[in-house]
């Protein structure tokens, strides 16, 4: 138990701990993520509508861009391509407000159309950086890039002052028309070269930034027209278009180029100004890093200037190697800021990484830390309750050891009281023998006189008989207890033997008209048994037989020599009550009682019987089906018998050697038993309102039966008071019928199990039908004899016993047996349902039981007792014990979980209770 406690207590623990620790776990899991989700709340969110990427120009701008947002950990540049298709670009911006940007940099394809989306975005409160190129009004919130008026001039001026000639030509080509940097450069260039006297624009070709745009224009041009002195395109790609096709017609070296962009590319205008194939090229910076910067200024409402233009300059073979040699320089530092970012990058990876796993083993840490204290502290305190075990096994022992003392101190009051018990029936017996042969002397007299015999002297011989019977058997169990008995076997004819004892019966059974028989299937089988013993055993078995078996019963001895084996069987069969299942094996256990046993017994005479069988090596079995059966073995021969046992003398059955001494051999009391106590006596009630019929039948009755009356008045009031276990009901009653009586009564399952017996004067069919239609069990004519009245309530009584007999039988079964009479299954229904329904509950008791079934305790208390011949708190407490018992076989419940499971108020009374029923503590059943 105790261990049991602690195994259960480490587990509980254990359980905590895990429990525990997944708490701790979860927690840093927690945690962890929290802290890695910290993100984009403070970003600033830059969406940039690039017009087209496919130029080195477009790409330098996004590169700068991507390396300043870079730079910045705050920014997320999210770039969009619009691939030089307007209409991609509206859509693109307008994705981008959507998505609630925090700034938009937009270089727009053309100035006209992007105008609405610009000014959309500004109503949706989110600013736009125009970049390069503009929009047609100036809506937007701020501009950046060079001043393309200003590049239109410096171009111009670049070929004023190279040129001495008294008239140069000169040819413009165009960026695409509708583009802000196109129609600004045409108009600085224009505004210079039109004060200029000796400098004509011969021609201008509109271009869309791209070389192919020009060049069939341009080729066309110069085949028609001679002389060319200075093209100015207005970038540098247009302008290696034009050198291109000068250089195809064999006049590159007789015209002057300008461009536009400066770009330190592989084609780019610098490479192109130190190649001469441009005089020169005006930088048009493509500004990405100040945009970016810019944009950040803007969405951080710092202070900044709406119009921001990026310095520009002419790059031609006077300055050309400085400006690359700085371009080398800026690309270099670049590529390693962007490598440095890398860098950065990947360590900060690492940092993260890092970070993480730190988290994680501090969280692993504080675990193992809890866990840590948690174990000291479990490990303390089982090791307190180890201490306060061995406290209580302690105690245990000490009080073990008072009990044995206390039982070894009952044990020597016991032999005392058994040794006095022994002594008085010693004394007993003298007293007897001498009344006996008194009374044995007086009917020999009697005999020699020839006068009739009294039958109260046979009354007294009789009963003194019974007497020393009585007496013999307390002191053949002494004799048993202190194994005291010694075998003197010899050789005897089974049949003459057994007949000889059957003999002694067969007045008893033509006087009870019970069908009495004995047979045997070999009449000369010779067995060897102590006759004085066996016959002890014959006549308890017989005795039991008559005691039971109604009258116009049957009872026989079968004798089978079983000739296959040693072996012969004596086969008692009787129709009497039988044994319920339950208690079959408990027959032979010293002072049983059968539950359905409502006879004086002394519960010795079977368990007397199963000893002196097996002192003869042999052996008992008890079977119940219509009433009893019990079967002796012996073995033939007298091999298995010690060679001091065996006597040798005659095979020879001497009657009055014989020791009827038997507990059961009362075949005569069988009429009297009654009178020997009251509280064994059946209880009668009897209805009747004519005062000397009533009189009459008390006096008579009242010998053997415990009487109640009623003059019908009261009739069924006072059967629910007694609950008797008989009603004998006239018909004719001043206040209502027997008949509507006993239909009240049978309804009732207080008193449906009453046996009713109508006595009535009408004889005639219809009063009988009426009789049974309202439940009578038996129906009496007036005039009846008193003797078929006797006999009649003696049937239904023992009718009673074996159907009460039934029902014990059936406990368990009830809820599947619906063959019985429907108010008493509607009882036992409801009975057990109470019961089951409150199994776990300790505090369901007798009184709580008799309070849900509405009716007193002792009505409920007769009732069960008579149903089913039980004690209604001992049928409870089986009731709990059978199913304890089912649990215990059937499931892995401890055995205290299975003791408050059915209601038992602790598993120590559980234990006790336990065992006294099935003869071993629960524990046992589960090895
Ligand atoms: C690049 C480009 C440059 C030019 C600019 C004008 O796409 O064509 O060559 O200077 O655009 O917006």
């Amino acid at each position: 138990m105790c261990i049991l406690q602690l195994f259960y207590y480490c587990y509980m623990n254990l359980k905590l701990l895990f429990t525990w620790s997944i708490y701790w776990a979860l927690f840093f899991l927690l945690m962890l993520c929290s802290c890695s989700n910290i993100k984009s709340k403070d970003k600033i969110y830059i969406g940039f509508s690039q017009a087209m990427s496919n130029d080195d120009w477009r790409r330098s701008m996004n590169e700068a861009m991507k390396l300043q947002a870079s730079l910045d950990h705050d920014v997320e540049l999210i770039i969009c391509d619009a691939n030089n298709e307007v209409q991609k670009q509206i859509s693109q911006i307008d994705q981008l407000i959507k998505d609630s940007v925090d700034i938009i940099i937009v270089s727009p394809i053309l100035s006209k159309p992007i105008t609405p989306i610009v000014q959309k975005a500004i109503d949706s409160k989110i600013p736009v950086l125009v970049v390069d190129r503009k929009t047609e009004n100036e809506t937007y919130t701020a501009y950046l890039g060079a001043d393309n008026i200003e590049v239109g001039r410096i171009a111009a001026n670049r070929i004023i002052a190279s040129n001495s000639k008294d008239s140069i030509n000169v040819v413009e080509i165009t960026g695409l028309v509708g583009s802000s940097p196109a129609e600004e450069r045409s108009l600085g260039f224009r505004k210079v070269i039109d004060g200029q006297p000796n400098i004509k624009i011969i021609e201008t070709i509109g271009g869309n930034w791209e070389s192919e745009s020009i060049e069939e224009n341009f080729k066309n041009l110069l085949n028609n027209s001679a002389s060319v002195d200075y093209v100015f395109a207005h970038n540098d790609r247009m302008a290696r278009g034009v050198w291109q096709v000068a250089r195809s017609l064999g006049k590159e070296n007789r015209i002057r180029i300008i461009g536009v962009d400066g770009l330190n590319t592989l084609n780019g205008g610098i490479q192109l100004v130190k190649d001469g194939v441009l005089e020169a090229t005006i930088l048009y910076p493509s500004g990405g890093e100040e945009a970016i910067k810019l944009a950040v200024e803007i969405v951080k409402n710092e202070s900044f200037a709406k119009n921001n233009i990026l310095t520009t300059t002419v790059i031609d073979k006077f300055n050309v190697n400085i400006m690359k040699d700085q371009y080398d320089k800026i690309y270099e530092q670049r590529a390693q800021i962007e490598n440095q970012l890398e860098a950065i990058g990947q360590q900060q990876e690492k940092y993260y990484a890092q970070n993480n796993l730190l988290k994680v083993t501090m969280g692993l840490l504080a675990i193992i830390f809890s866990l840590a204290l948690y174990s000291i502290y479990s490990i303390f305190t089982i090791r307190k309750k180890n201490r306060q075990l061995e406290l209580t096994t302690n105690k245990v022992i000490v009080q073990r050891g008072q009990i044995e003392k206390i039982a070894q101190e009952v044990k020597e009051s016991n032999e005392a009281k058994f040794n006095l018990y022994t002594g008085l029936s010693h004394e007993f017996k003298t007293p007897i023998t001498l009344i006996l042969s008194s009374i044995e002397s007086i009917l020999d007299t009697a005999k020699v006189k020839g006068i009739g015999i009294m039958s109260e002297v046979e009354l007294i011989y009789n009963n003194s008989n019974r007497l020393l019977r009585l007496v013999n058997q307390l002191l053949d169990f002494r004799k048993l207890e202190d194994r005291k008995f010694t075998l003197r076997v010899s050789k005897t004819n089974l049949y003459t033997f057994s007949n000889t004892i059957f003999k002694d019966f067969e007045r008893e059974a033509k006087k009870r008209n019970i069908n009495f028989t004995i047979e045997c299937n070999d009449e000369a089988l010779d067995v060897y048994i102590d006759r004085n013993l066996m016959d002890k055993v014959y006549f308890n078995l017989l005795s039991n037989a008559f005691k039971f078996t109604p009258d116009n019963g049957s009872i026989s001895i079968s004798i089978i020599n079983v000739f296959e084996k040693n072996i012969v069987k004596v086969y008692f069969s009787d129709t009497g009550i039988g044994i319920p299942k339950s208690e079959i094996e408990n027959v032979f256990q010293p002072f049983f009682k059968g539950s359905n046993n409502r006879k004086n017994s002394s519960g010795m005479g079977l368990h007397l019987s199963k000893e002196l069988v097996e002192l003869h090596k042999g052996s008992v079995v008890v079977r119940s089906k219509q009433g009893a059966e019990f079967i002796i073995t012996l073995f033939k021969g007298q091999g298995h018998f010690d060679e001091n046992e065996v006597m040798l003398e005659n095979d020879m059955v001497d009657p009055n050697q014989l020791d009827f001494g038997s507990d059961y051999f009362d075949h005569e009391s069988y009429f009297m038993e009654n009178e020997d106590s009251n509280s064994e006596k059946y209880s009668l009630l009897i209805i009747e309102d004519n005062s000397d019929l009533l009189l009459f039948l008390k006096n008579k009755l009242q010998i053997e039966y415990e009487i109640y009356i009623s003059n019908g008045s009261d009739a069924t009031e006072k059967a629910f008071e007694v609950i008797p276990d008989i009603i004998i009901c006239d018909v004719n009653l001043p206040y209502q019928t027997g008949f509507e009586v006993c239909a009240i009564l049978k309804r009732d399952w207080r008193t449906s199990h009453i046996p009713t017996i109508i006595l009535t004067a009408m004889g005639g069919k219809e009063s009988y039908l009426e009789g049974l239609q309202a439940g009578a069990d038996l129906y009496l004519t007036k005039p009846f004899s008193y003797s078929v009245l006797m006999q009649s309530i003696q049937s239904l009584l023992f009718n009673r016993e074996k159907l009460r007999y039934y029902y014990t039988n059936s406990i368990n079964k009830l809820d599947a047996v619906s063959s019985f009479n429907n108010v008493e299954q509607e009882f036992l229904d409801r009975l057990n349902r109470l019961i089951k329904n409150n199994l776990d509950n300790s505090e369901f008791n007798v009184e709580q039981l008799a309070v849900d079934l509405a009716i007193s305790r002792m009505q409920l208390y007769r009732k069960v007792k008579a149903t089913l011949g039980i004690n209604v708190s001992d049928y409870l407490n089986n009731f709990r014990l059978d199913k304890a018992k089912q649990l215990l076989e059937k499931t892995d419940l401890t055995v205290s979980e299975i003791a408050y499971k059915t209601g038992f108020s602790s598993p120590n009374y559980f234990s006790t209770v336990f065992k006294k029923k099935y003869g071993a503590p629960p524990n046992s059943i589960r090895i």
